[in-house]
């Protein structure tokens, strides 16, 4: 196996400041596909320290085929769940979550992290990542540096290792400062999607995108008038081509989000905010549910079908309401998400 470093176009970066850093850079430029090589436990051993706090990955090598991935996990391919209860096998998972600084997606990181799942994050702003979660240790939480929408800066490094990847992008459905530089439902909800899906190896044991309620009638009031700029029809898009795209996926499609984004700006906060009220959860499928989400739902829905095979290549909607619910409960979910099923 090579062991030479990497130009420093492929460096990981790290200072104080920013946190692990996997910075942009032409597709083009990249020794191919050769990414599909990594075990999921590679991480920590592939990085070396160059000095002067900068991180360099270790050369590329011959890309493995899937068969030979499965056998450096240690099972055979198609069994699916990286643990039976949800929650254990924790320290094989390395999740690419997308869209992290988010309402979802920081309740996504928080909860991983708390569980001791290694965690990278995909983001425009890595600076965001330390005022988020605070010091985590880099062989926890990594940052990469991305814009979904512009897949020729893509840095395929950001998949080394990674076993599960959860997708949370999204703007605002009507024109906000948050569309400045055209970050539009057009170019994030669909652009974004297909770029960053079409980048992600087969090698993946799940992908979770999340999507919204009303995809399926966007013509149809009252969601014509969410749709107006094409929120919910780009919505769609972007889950048609995960369905179509070979990838084992998981969509869950949230009504109207409630709790967060948070704003209190550490993890401890971020993990306490699991007290909200709304916590027990409706799930349905064929978009007939209608109701609000609170994002902490939202979230441990997304973890929790990374372990469960019945929600494989399946579509979800999600509510909740007042009252208990399954909390981190992996048979709760198992039952929630298989009664959904079953309807
Ligand atoms: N809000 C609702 O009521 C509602 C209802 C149904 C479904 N949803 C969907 O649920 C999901 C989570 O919603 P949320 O309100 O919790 O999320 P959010 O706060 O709007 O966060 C969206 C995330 O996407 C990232 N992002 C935006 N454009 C990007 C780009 N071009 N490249 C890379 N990352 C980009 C943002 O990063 P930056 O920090 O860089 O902007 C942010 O981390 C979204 O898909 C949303 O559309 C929302």
């Amino acid at each position: 196996m090579a062991t030479a470093h990497l130009s420093p176009s492929l460096a990981l970066a790290m200072s104080p400041s920013r946190r692990l850093i996997c910075q942009p850079q032409p597709v083009s430029a990249q020794p191919g596909r050769a990414l599909l090589r990594s075990s999921p436990l590679s991480l920590p051993s592939r990085l070396t320290a160059a000095g002067g706090g900068v991180w360099r990955v270790a050369a590329a090598v011959e890309p493995r085929t899937v068969q030979q991935e499965e056998e450096l996990r240690g099972r055979p391919e198609g069994s699916g769940e990286a643990g039976s209860d949800g929650a254990a096998d924790a320290s094989s998972k390395l999740v690419l979550v997308v869209g992290g600084t988010g309402g979802v997606g920081q309740l996504v990181v928080a909860s991983l992290l708390s569980r001791k799942i290694k965690t990278r994050l995909l983001l425009r702003s890595p600076e965001k990542a330390v005022s988020l979660f605070g010091k985590q240790d880099e062989n926890v939480m990594q940052v990469c540096e991305a814009d979904t929408r512009n897949p020729d800066a893509f840095n395929l490094e950001m998949f080394e290792g990674v076993t599960h990847v959860i997708c949370t992008t999204g703007t605002t459905a009507f024109p906000s400062k948050r569309w400045d530089g055209d970050n539009t439902p057009e170019r994030v909800d669909w652009d974004g999607v297909r770029n960053f899906v079409s980048v992600i190896p087969r090698t993946i044991k799940r992908l979770v995108l999340v999507s919204s309620i009303g995809v399926t009638k966007y013509n149809e009031i009252p969601w014509s008038i969410m749709n107006l700029f094409g929120v919910l029809k780009y919505k769609k898009m972007g889950e048609d081509f995960v369905r179509n795209s070979g990838i084992p996926f998981t969509i869950i499609r949230p009504g109207r989000l409630t709790d967060g984004p948070y704003t209190s700006y550490d993890l401890n906060t971020l993990l306490k905010a699991t007290a909200g009220e709304r916590r027990a959860v409706e799930i349905g499928q064929g978009d007939k549910l209608v109701g609000e989400a609170s994002r902490l739902v939202v979230a441990e829905a997304c973890i929790q079908a990374l372990d469960i095979e019945s929600t494989q290549g399946q579509i979800y909607e999600i509510s909740s309401v007042k009252g208990e619910g399954p909390g981190s409960d992996p048979e709760k979910w198992k039952e929630l998400f298989g009664a959904a099923e079953s309807k």
